[in-house]
């Protein structure tokens, strides 16, 4: 079967679990030959040869599991970060975050110190540390899977200098003072104990937490 039509028979699958469904077969057959959608729609007359790889997959996909998580990857802040089961997928409105703290320290001229609570897959820290000349982030989780594919993510976009992944529950393996913010898109679990921890370190902090 042609790709063009590949795309319109499998989106028939898909449209009952998302508005972009054909957009999505197109990434699945994408992601099976190893091309971007340009390539598909330049080849949209060639015979499509993974039939059966890609019905596995778009039932999987039908099922509501992640698109990103078939696919192994994610877009943050116009970037493509790695994604993993049991690590939280990037959220558009995190991308709100890096703006606010660009905001507050893309004029500044001093050497920065900044600790991630809860770096799940690492993309704040990996983006502070691209779009921040002159930044260290102590970045911490309590899941070492997390602490893993951020490590991966900082390797992909060559930050793994600027960042330091630690085990961590909370602040308790931070021993360092001199740390100008906290920065954390926190879980809601975390959001209460994280909260009283930040009322009670933002006093001693030269810029406070965003
Ligand atoms: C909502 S996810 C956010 C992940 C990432 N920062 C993002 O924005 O995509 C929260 C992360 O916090 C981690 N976490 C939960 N409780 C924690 C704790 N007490 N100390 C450190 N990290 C924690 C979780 O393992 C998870 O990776």
């Amino acid at each position: 079967m042609k790709i063009k039509d590949t795309v319109r028979k499998y989106s028939q699958i898909l449209k009952y679990v998302t508005h972009i469904p054909a957009k999505e077969v197109e990434i699945l057959i994408g992601y099976l030959l190893d091309k971007n959608t340009i390539w598909l729609h330049m080849n949209a007359n060639s015979e499509f040869t993974k039939e059966k790889e890609l019905e596995r997959l778009v039932n999987k996909r039908a099922t509501n599991f992640p698109l990103e998580y078939i696919i192994n990857k994610a877009s943050f802040y116009g970037e493509t970060f790695i994604v993993e089961e049991g690590v939280l997928i990037p959220r558009p409105e995190t991308e709100l975050l890096i703006d606010k703290a660009l905001e507050l320290f893309k004029d500044n001229n001093k050497h920065l110190k900044a600790i991630e609570i809860g770096t799940g897959s690492g993309i704040i820290s990996v983006m502070l540390a691209i779009l921040i000349k002159d930044i260290k982030i102590i970045a911490v989780d309590i899941n070492e899977k997390a602490l893993d594919l951020a490590r991966k993510n900082a390797k992909k976009h060559g930050v793994e200098d600027k960042i330091e992944f630690r085990l961590s529950n909370l602040y308790e393996n931070i021993y360092e003072e001199d740390i100008d913010f906290t920065i954390s898109n926190a879980s809601s679990s975390l959001v209460f104990s994280f909260a009283l921890i930040v009322i009670f370190t933002s006093v001693a902090s030269n810029f406070g937490n965003i």
